[in-house]
């Protein structure tokens, strides 16, 4: 229970920071823009269920919807950054492009620890919620630390 908890606190905070950081306004482009909602929407999704993780809400089934929410996002997340999409008002490193095959492979664990939170929440198990929640966390900060360019 120890682990699971840390796991939380540390899921909840890549989560606070990130989300806590609000994006002024447009980035003139359409991708970008696209993207960044959909990062937001992550966002929100992720506390939902942080929310039942901590035991701040009790569980429910709508909970479901937002994990499915963030395993759709998770599927599409490779579509999100095409070629051209980067640049100064973005927070998109060039890496994401100068390094292919570790963007993917960073796309492909979100991608299936988001599987795994899908199926955690649909136990209504607060320790296994808490548990993918950690993990699928985890892989919100592997993408985020070598390809997001801090806020300026
Ligand atoms: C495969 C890479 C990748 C994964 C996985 C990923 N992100 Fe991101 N995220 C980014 C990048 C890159 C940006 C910067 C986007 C930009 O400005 O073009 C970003 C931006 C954000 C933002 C800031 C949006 C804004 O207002 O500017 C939030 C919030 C966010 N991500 C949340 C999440 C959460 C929560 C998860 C996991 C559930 C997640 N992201 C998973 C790459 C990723």
């Amino acid at each position: 229970m120890k682990k699971i908890s840390t796991l939380i606190i540390a899921a909840t905070m890549a989560i606070g920071t990130t989300a806590a950081i609000a994006h002024d306004g447009s980035t003139g482009n359409a991708d970008a823009d696209k993207r960044i909602m959909k990062m937001k929407e992550l966002g929100g999704a992720m506390k939902a269920v942080a929310a039942v993780a901590k035991g701040e809400a009790a569980y429910t089934p709508a909970l479901n919807e937002q994990a499915a929410k963030i395993k759709m996002i998770a599927a599409e997340m490779g579509n999100l950054f095409p070629e051209g999409s980067g640049g100064e008002k973005t927070r998109s490193k060039d890496e994401i492009w100068s390094q292919p095959e570790a963007f993917e492979k960073a796309v492909a664990d979100f991608d299936m620890a988001a599987t795994g939170l899908v199926a955690a929440v649909e136990t209504g198990d607060q320790g296994k919620i808490g548990a993918a929640l950690g993990a699928t966390g985890k892989t919100c900060g592997g993408c985020h630390k070598p390809f997001r360019a801090p806020k300026d």
